[in-house]
């Protein structure tokens, strides 16, 4: 993700995550962060997707993950996942981790079958929502 990829890519989150979406500022305080790295999916130059890590040592997060809704179903969300793991394996992390609402069935089956398992439940983590977070990880060595 470059400069100037950032205000689609917001304009997604917005789309996607409404409550709960990130500011135009965080994504733009995640960019100059060290340990981060922010990637997108383009189709014909246009932003289709999104995902981002921070690695802090051995454990590296995904801090977003998110296709366009005309877009999904079609593999892009896996693709910008095994993105973020090989950049996550690149900078030396051994552990992936994220937090997934506990009724995002789509995100979650993808998760799950990139090897994802759950470690721990976060009660009415999301508000106003009322919903529990999942945390998933999934190991990278070997
Ligand atoms: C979750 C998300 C990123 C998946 O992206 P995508 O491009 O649609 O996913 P893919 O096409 O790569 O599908 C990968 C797997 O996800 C699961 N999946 C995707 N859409 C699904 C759906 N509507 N219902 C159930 N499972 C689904 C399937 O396991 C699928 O594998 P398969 O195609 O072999 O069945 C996308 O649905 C999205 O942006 N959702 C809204 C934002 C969000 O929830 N982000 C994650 C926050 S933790």
């Amino acid at each position: 993700m470059r400069w100037w990829h950032v205000a689609d890519v917001h304009a997604l989150e917005q789309d996607l995550f409404t409550t709960t979406a990130w500011s135009l500022e965080s994504f733009w305080g995640e960019l100059a962060r060290p340990n981060r790295s922010f990637f997108v999916a383009l189709e014909d130059g246009r932003v289709v997707g999104y995902g981002g890590i921070m690695v802090t040592g051995a454990d590296a997060d995904v801090q977003t993950l998110g296709v366009a809704r005309g877009e999904q179903g079609r593999g892009t969300g896996r693709a910008l996942l095994r993105a973020l793991r090989a950049e996550a394996v690149e900078a030396g992390a051994t552990h992936l981790l994220l937090e997934v609402r506990a009724d995002n069935e789509p995100a979650q089956n993808l998760y799950r079958s990139e090897g994802f398992v759950q470690i721990a439940r976060r009660a009415r983590y999301y508000q106003p929502d009322d919903v529990d977070a999942l945390i998933l990880r999934a190991t990278l060595a070997g």
